[in-house]
């Protein structure tokens, strides 16, 4: 099949057959479709786009382009969390040693941020020590002896979605709902999953801004996902105002020991919760959500999932001075600096994006993939959306290099809060 003969195809409106995605992802891995001839179908693709045969086709293809995580010498069910990435967002630091303390393996490939949106793997580097590389055979043997084991994708996992994304990136073919479903789902099939959960994040600090948009998404994916032969579910899930306090690698780390340790109160926590409470149904472990969220729950406010992720960080490389005095243990910035209200009134508005961005600016996060990040800076928020505000009330801490960069970080968090004269209703998490 040439190239040139499914670029027509697609070009023209048509529907492809199995064999021709099959042979384009193939040509995609083995060369023999040259980067331009992949733009072109990409470009043809977005502006045509594809039907959920054709993604689900996409998918597999893409899934089955290079190593595929073995996971069975392990207990079943193997069930995966995946965000589609947010500001704050830490849950599945807590959403995973929930999992394994409910008795399912917890098996996870992570990436790193780009742009607002941070990623596990960055987090978790934060903590001296943490091994984020582990090969696919010390993953296996690990969650064969502790149920749990995360690490960052390996290079041959996947491989035609990396030459495909870099070539979005640089074509303006990154948002197109078929392209992202078939990136996302390839990655979780090729990390060996069967159950899958997905938080869809919604709002100023995630990819799909609008509840339609996200909605959309989050319908794709699990159309996608079961034609493609998984179990998966989809909440869509605030992100205009950033998950919990904490917004920075370490500062995240040190808030999900928080939530691992404090109970049930924290947002994150009432997150891993519902997550987790859906995944256990699907997984078939219980009759259903509500019972999930009961037993995932029961698992957090025990001590059970914090003993989890106690052993998880050990066997990764971590200290067990963590769990005793995180501060003295993560990194900590020099400076700080502390954003105030400028008048009374209801917190109406806590915008995602632009904290996110500060954090970016801080050095916290990344504007191309190969740069280098600081983990110790970033934002703290001591107020939630539909707080009550006293006029100079503290409203946010900046953590920074110097005195210069927080206080130029502060400035632009200023109009990140917006108050409001009249109460305000608190955002729910879950919103679908
Ligand atoms: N995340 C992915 O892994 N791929 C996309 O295309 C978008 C978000």
């Amino acid at each position: 099949m040439f190239p040139q003969e499914i670029i027509r195809h697609k070009r023209d409106g048509q529907a492809h057959s199995p064999e021709q995605i099959q042979a384009l992802i193939q040509g995609a891995v083995d060369g023999s479709f040259s980067p331009d001839q992949l733009a072109a179908w990409l470009m043809a693709a977005y502006l045509r786009g594809l039907d959920s045969a054709e993604t689900s086709a996409l998918t597999l293809a893409m899934a089955a382009s290079g190593e595929r995580l073995d996971l069975s010498s392990l207990p079943r069910p193997w069930v995966d969390k995946h965000s589609t990435g947010g500001v704050g967002d830490k849950t599945t630091l807590v959403a995973l040693p929930i999992l394994a303390a409910c008795g399912v393996t917890a098996v996870k490939m992570s990436g790193r941020g780009l742009g607002i949106t941070g990623g596990t793997i960055d987090k978790l580097q934060a903590i001296p020590g943490f091994r984020t590389d582990l090969s696919p055979a010390e993953m296996v043997a690990q969650a064969g002896r502790i149920g749990i084991a995360l690490s960052g994708q390996t290079p041959n996992l996947a491989p035609a979605d990396k030459i495909l994304y870099a070539l979005r990136d640089a074509t303006a073919t990154v948002d197109s709902l078929p392209l992202i479903v078939a990136s996302i789902l390839s990655k979780k099939i090729a990390g060996g999953a069967e159950v899958v959960v997905l938080d869809v994040k919604c709002g100023r600090g995630a990819f799909m801004r609008s509840l339609p948009e996200a909605v959309a998404l989050g319908k794709a994916l699990v159309t996608v996902g079961r034609e493609s032969g998984l179990r998966i579910s989809a909440l869509v899930t605030d992100m205009d105002q950033p998950l919990g306090a904490a917004v920075g690698n370490a500062l995240e780390v040190r808030e999900a020991i928080g939530a691992l340790m404090g109970g049930y109160q924290d947002p994150v926590a009432r997150l891993s919760v519902s997550l987790i409470g859906e995944a256990l149904a699907l997984a078939g472990v219980v009759s259903d959500r509500s019972a999930g969220e009961d037993r995932a729950r029961e698992a957090l406010t025990s001590g059970a999932a914090l003993r989890k992720a106690q052993e998880w960080f050990a066997a990764q490389g971590a200290s067990d001075a963590l769990w005793e005095d995180p501060d003295a243990v993560l990194p900590r910035a020099p400076a700080t600096c502390r954003v105030f209200a400028h008048q009374e009134g209801w917190m109406g508005q806590i915008d995602a994006g632009i904290i996110g961005q500060a954090v970016v600016n801080l050095g916290g996060g990344r504007r191309r993939k190969e740069d280098a990040i600081d983990p110790s800076v970033g934002v703290v928020v001591h107020v939630e959306v539909g707080d009550e505000i006293a006029d100079n009330e503290p409203l946010a801490t900046v953590h920074a290099r110097t005195d210069a960069e927080a206080e130029a970080a502060a400035r632009a968090l200023s109009e990140a809060f917006s108050i409001a004269p009249d109460p305000v209703a608190p955002r729910p998490l879950v919103l679908g």
